[in-house]
């Protein structure tokens, strides 16, 4: 499996991702319901780097053929250091630590951008997501805007690793604009 950052060139691969996640899981990763990504949010998905945000897709080859098994979304807030993400784990899939590998590739990936803080939403019903960012050294906490949301959240402390300490494999080229970005 490898994993890559999404391009213009991706946006009917994510688009058929979407569709094919389970409802319940499209539910919990964009906390409401949807069948697939409405075309703004799909244009803003695959514009890499557009407001320092930036989408990845893990891939898996099987018998030749490669097919997006999980998907995850990060935005940096340069004023707070605080970077947000979001993933999913296509269904057929969960279980495996997929989910936990991405999370660990995301820290980089923020520390990367100069983030000092990585955070996300999730339902507080979302029991797996929650115990995944509790293991991985996430504070959960309330939100405070939503009381039907947990927000997760960890101090960005380590060093930004030569190489993937997650397992997973990134291919391709890092995004131009996230040279700025590295302190
Ligand atoms: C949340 C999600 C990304 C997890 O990915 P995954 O690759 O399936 O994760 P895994 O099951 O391999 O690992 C998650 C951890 O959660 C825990 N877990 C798994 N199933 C659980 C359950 N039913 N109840 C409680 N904890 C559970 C385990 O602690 C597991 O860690 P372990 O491997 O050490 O046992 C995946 O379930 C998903 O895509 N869900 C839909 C979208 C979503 O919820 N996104 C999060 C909000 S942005």
């Amino acid at each position: 499996m490898h994993l890559r950052f999404v391009t213009p060139d991706d946006a009917e691969l994510l688009q058929a991702y979407i569709r094919r996640l389970s409802p319940r899981s499209r539910h919990k990763r964009f906390l409401g319901a949807l069948s697939e990504l409405p075309k703004a949010v799909l244009d803003d998905f695959v514009a890499l780097g557009r407001n320092d945000r930036y989408s990845l897709v893990a891939i898996m080859t099987q018998d030749g053929v490669e097919s997006v098994v999980a998907e995850a979304r990060y935005a940096l807030d340069r004023a707070s250091g605080r970077v947000e993400f979001g993933l999913s784990v296509q269904d057929r899939w969960h279980g495996h630590g997929i989910g936990p590998a991405l999370i660990a590739h995301l820290e980089q990936r923020a520390l990367t951008l100069g983030g000092v803080v990585l955070s996300g939403d999730a339902l507080r019903t979302n029991d797996v997501m929650i115990a995944l960012a509790r293991k991985a050294g996430f504070a959960i906490q309330p939100h405070p805007d939503d009381w039907t949301l947990v927000r997760f959240e960890k101090v960005l402390t380590g060093l930004v690793a030569q190489s993937s300490s997650s397992g997973l494999q990134m291919v391709g080229h890092e995004p131009r604009n996230t040279a700025h970005a590295i302190t």
